[in-house]
Formats: structure tokens, sequence, C-alpha cells
């Protein structure tokens, strides 16, 4: 059977993703196979589909993804669907389950249909919708594991997040204040007032007050937005203060150590299994900035390379 799917052959502009016809993929081992009800074209698939990685990142990048386009041609990591096949070694799901989880490198989601490592799918609870529960995953599990499982938040603790409107930001302002942090966020002047509706106590027009001019130190620095260096992030931090660089270089990730905190969340199922709790007791919501039909991919594709997307764009295919 065929299914539609999105399709990169060649790094490039929006346009170079097609709508292609593919064979539906087959449950092996211990997949599972998911029909897509809604998936996030985010800036993970942005950076794939161009081949603009951050510096440092562009040999390995094209080592790892393939050289002139990437090897594994329907880009998407983050989906949200029903369970249609399980291979004979996937247990504990059954077809017509509700689930959502990360492929990660596998890729694969901008499709009718994905192939799903059973450990990476969590079953969604009643009260999510599919497209919430495709929305929290990108930047929800950056947000929790930088900050949760890496800086530690505690409560009282100041956290500054830098970029607080994108899809990693507006989880991490609403992950901040439910760990208890005092939170400020930065934006562009129109996005201040949704800042402050995520929970940040703290609302700043990133325009009127560069971060140069803030006069405060932050127990925890967030930079979502790939515009601070550990040098120039030391006069932001308190004397216990943490760094952490969402899109840090490979220089930065390489000699990343002590304050300074770089790397890769990962799509690991029990990050999946607190967002979706999370936002089924309504204490995360996910910042949804617009829904497509896979067909009009490419636009999604564009809004994300605007930069100024607010929260996740959504896919239906
Ligand atoms: N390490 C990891 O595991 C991991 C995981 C997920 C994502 N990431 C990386 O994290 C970064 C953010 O991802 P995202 O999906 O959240 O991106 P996004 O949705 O595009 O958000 C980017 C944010 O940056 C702000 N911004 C843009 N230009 C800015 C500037 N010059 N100064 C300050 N803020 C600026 C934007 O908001 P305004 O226009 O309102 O200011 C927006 O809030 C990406 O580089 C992504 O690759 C890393």
């Amino acid at each position: 059977m065929d299914m539609n799917a999105a399709v990169v052959h060649r790094y490039g502009p929006p346009e170079v993703v097609r709508i292609e016809r593919r064979p539906r993929p087959r449950p092996t081992g211990a997949d599972v196979v998911v029909e897509v009800a809604a998936t996030s074209v985010t800036s993970g698939d942005a950076r794939i589909r161009a081949a603009r990685f951050p510096a440092g990142f562009a040999v390995p990048g094209r080592i790892a993804l393939g050289l002139r386009g990437p090897r594994r041609a329907v880009l998407g990591i983050a989906l949200s669907g029903r369970v249609v096949e399980t291979g004979p070694k996937a247990t504990g799901l059954r077809p017509g389950d509700r689930v959502c989880g990360m492929t990660d490198m596998r890729m694969g989601a901008h499709a009718q249909y994905a192939a799903v490592p059973r450990d990476r799918l969590v079953g969604i609870p009643d009260e999510v919708d599919d497209d919430r529960a495709a929305a929290v995953l990108f930047g929800g599990t950056a947000a929790l594991w930088f900050l949760r499982d890496r800086a530690r938040v505690r409560p009282g603790e100041s956290v500054l997040v830098v970029g607080g409107s994108g899809a990693v930001g507006s989880h991490a302002v609403q992950i901040a204040r439910a760990l208890g942090a005092e939170v400020t966020a930065t934006a562009r002047a129109e996005n201040t007032d949704l800042l402050t509706r995520l929970g940040a106590h703290h609302a700043i027009d990133r325009s009127a007050t560069p971060l140069t001019d803030l006069g405060e130190r932050y127990d925890v620095v967030f930079d979502t937005a790939g515009v601070l260096h550990s040098a120039d992030a030391s006069a932001l931090l308190s004397p216990s203060g943490r760094l952490l660089l969402a899109a840090a270089t490979l220089g930065e990730t390489v000699t990343a150590r002590g304050r300074v905190i770089a790397g890769t969340a990962g799509a690991g199922r029990d990050l999946v299994s607190d967002l979706v709790d999370r936002v089924a007791e309504g204490t995360l919501t996910p910042v949804i900035d617009a829904t497509l039909p896979l067909d009009r991919i490419a636009e999604a594709h564009a809004r994300v390379d605007s930069g100024h997307k607010v929260g996740t764009v959504l896919v239906h295919p």
C-alpha cells in the first residue's frame, strides 16, 4: 500500500519539499506503524532541509545526514496518531491506541504513516488532543531536559529565557515557572503579552531592552535563540549561575563544562511521558503557531525559516 509523504531529495529552500507517493512502512522487530494525525515542522527539520547547521556542524552534519541531500528523505521527528500495526516484538500496544513520540534520527514523521520504535511511543491521555500531543514534543523535551535534568532548577531560583516565544522557549517559560523559578523571558514586542500569559514574571521586549541592559544576574540563563556566547553571558550569571545553550556551536558543545551546558535533549520516552502528563493536568500548554495540511508543508517550512514562528507549526497528513 502507498501513502503520501513529504520528501526532500536535495538540501535547499522550502520549495525543495515535495509530496510523493511512497510505500507505507511495514512493522518489523519492535517497530510500530502509526497513522500520523499531527506532526510538527520544527527548527530542526528546517535546519536539515536547508543544511543550515550551527557553526562547526556543517561538515559533520552532512556526513551524518547525507552529502547533497538527506539520506532519509522523509523528515519529521515528532508525531501523534493511532497505532495501525505492530511488529512481532512490539509489546503493550494494539491497533487503535492513541500514541505520540519522537522518531529522532530515523525521522519519517512527515507522512501519512511512520514506523516508530515501540520504546519511543507513549500513550496519549484522553484529556490531550492529537495536536497538543504532537506540539509538546520537540520544544518540550528540550526545555524539560535542559532546565530540570541539566540545570536542576530549584524553587526560588531566577531563570532568564532568551527567545521565550519559540518552540523551546514557550515550553521553557512554563516549565521554569512550574519548577518554582522567578522567570524572565525575552521576545519581540508583539510577543511579550504571550510571555506573560505563559507565566513569565518579567516579559522583556528584546528590541527595547538588549540583554546587556537587563541589569540583573540570573541563576540560569537559557539561550534558545543562539545569540549568547559563554564570554558575554558571564555578566548575566549569578555566582552559581548556569548557562544553557540550545543552539550551541560545535566549539561550544565540545568545550561546554561546569556552568556552561550544551548537548542534545534526545527523544526519551520518560521525557515524553512527563510532558503529556503535564498537558493532561493543564500545567503545560503547547503554543501552536499554525496548522497546515501535508500538501502545504513547504509553507510550514517557510514559516519556520522566518525565525519568528510562535511556538510550534503543525502539519496534518
Ligand atoms: N539542543 C537540543 O536538544 C535542541 C532541541 C530543540 C531545539 N534546539 C535548537 O534550539 C533553537 C530554538 O529552537 P526553536 O524550535 O525554539 O526555534 P524557534 O521556534 O524558531 O524560536 C526561536 C526564538 O528566537 C527568537 N529570536 C529570533 N531572533 C532573535 C534574536 N536576534 N535575538 C533574540 N531572540 C531571537 C524568536 O522570537 P522573537 O522573534 O519573538 O524574538 C523565537 O522565540 C534552534 O537553534 C534549535 O535547533 C536544540
